[in-house]
């Protein structure tokens, strides 16, 4: 203790006199845990009043964008629920999924949420018969959005005022047939999912087509207690023929589902699909293009196997593969005539909730750009809007 009313009086006096120095050094250790003991207490203040003006005047070290997107509940929670101003973003998949699996835990929402639709666009590029699809949406606009997920190298020019404006979410190249499809199907439910309104996700092309007006579409996705996805079962080399025995335990030859890739989703199944690290890996591994199509597979038997009961096993996209061939059939406007749309609108019978109906058809495709001034001019008749 004399050693240390030694050394502050020399340092006072500025010159150490060499016995002090002297003791100094026999006292070395000592001296240095003082030291190293302040420094740390310096450090813990320092980080203590950074973290208190990070989260008090919001120094964030990350760009804008990102800062609109995800304020948080300590930013009024008005900016929770607000829709992402923008859907770029600079999120890789890993960490964007994880974002969107990021589910309140309380079933009932503390403000008043109108449930929205989500259309995805899974597309290559242009959107050729978005006109038409502009004069479904008018007048909708709190019971719908958008996403667009094209090839990368596609640069939209929807002018301002078009409901595709700004779209567009960060995406990857998408081959039919590959798992690069579903992960564009991934992309596309995790950008939506972002929006806490969206409560149902459509999945349609650039060559689909809405049968009826928005009101009805709406009301019918809205109100059926299953989901839309084609999923059956069937021994033909098309179906149970792309099994891979490989997938065993997780997915079984009984499991095996096919299924056209064009879905509705409640949130519940969206989120399933986004946060699967289950089944995925299997289909990546295990059905490849040539001998499998994941696009046709994997959604059908994961989801059948999560979650059968909330699953209508049809699809509410038309689509006609009677003309035999890897594609569908390209309808233009000779096709497209009053009876064909009567035909495909309420000449069909299946199930919704659990009773028989006429009306198992949304949307359809595959729809030739050429038809859409044809489409356009008599689209009050055909579709009722
Ligand atoms: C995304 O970034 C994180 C953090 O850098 C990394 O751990 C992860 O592997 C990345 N994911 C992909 C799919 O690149
Ligand atoms: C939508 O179509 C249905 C019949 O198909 C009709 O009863 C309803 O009034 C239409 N809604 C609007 C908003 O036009
Ligand atoms: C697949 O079959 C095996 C053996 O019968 C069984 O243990 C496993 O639970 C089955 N998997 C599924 C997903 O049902
Ligand atoms: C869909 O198919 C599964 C079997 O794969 C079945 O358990 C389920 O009940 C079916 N759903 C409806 C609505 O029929
Ligand atoms: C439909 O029928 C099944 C079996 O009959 C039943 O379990 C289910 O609750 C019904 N669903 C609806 C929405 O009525």
């Amino acid at each position: 203790m004399q050693f240390r009313v030694g050394s502050l009086s020399a340092l006072e006096e500025g010159q150490i006199p060499l016995r002090i120095v002297h003791q100094y050094n026999k006292h070395l250790p000592l001296r240095l845990l003082l030291l190293f003991l302040l420094l740390g207490v310096g450090l813990v203040v320092f980080l203590y009043v950074s973290m208190y003006t990070y989260r008090c005047i919001g120094i964030h070290s990350v760009e804008p964008s990102r800062i609109q997107t995800h304020e948080g509940c300590v930013e009024g929670l008005e900016s929770w629920i607000r829709p992402p101003s923008n859907l770029v973003h600079e999120m890789n998949d890993t960490e964007l999924f994880w974002c969107a699996s990021l589910v309140p835990t309380i079933q009932n929402y503390p403000f008043n949420r109108t449930p929205k639709i989500a259309f995805m666009f899974l597309t290559r590029g242009p959107l050729p018969l978005s006109p038409l699809w502009d004069r479904f949406f008018e007048g909708n606009d709190r019971l719908y959005s958008i996403y667009i997920h094209s090839s990368p190298s596609y640069d939209p020019d929807f002018e301002p005022s078009s409901p595709f404006y700004g779209r567009q979410i960060p995406s990857k190249v998408a081959e039919w047939g590959r798992m690069n499809m579903c992960d564009a199907e991934r992309r596309l439910l995790a950008n939506a999912l972002l929006d806490v309104s969206n409560e149902w996700f459509v999945l349609v092309s650039e060559a689909c087509i809405p049968l009826k007006n928005f009101s009805t579409i709406y009301t019918y996705i809205s109100q059926s207690h299953f989901s839309f996805l084609g999923a059956f079962d069937e021994d033909s080399p098309n179906a149970r023929g792309r099994y891979n025995w490989g997938m065993e335990p997780e997915v079984n030859l009984s499991d095996w589902r096919k299924g056209s890739q064009w879905f509705e989703l409640s949130r519940k199944l969206a989120l399933a699909v986004v946060r699967d690290t289950l089944y995925y890996p299997k289909f990546k591994h295990f059905c490849r293009a040539d001998s499998c199509y994941s696009d046709e597979h994997y959604l059908p038997t994961m989801l059948t196997l999560q979650s059968t009961r909330s699953l209508a096993n049809r699809t509410l996209t038309w689509v006609d593969w009677s003309r035999g061939g890897p594609h569908p059939a390209l309808y233009d406007e000779a096709d497209l005539t009053e009876s064909f749309f009567k035909d495909v609108v309420d000449g069909g019978s299946c199930m919704y909730n659990n009773h028989t109906t006429n009306l198992c058809f949304l949307f359809a495709r595959k729809i030739a750009p050429s038809a859409l001034d044809h489409l356009l001019s008599n689209s009050l008749e055909f579709f009722g809007f």
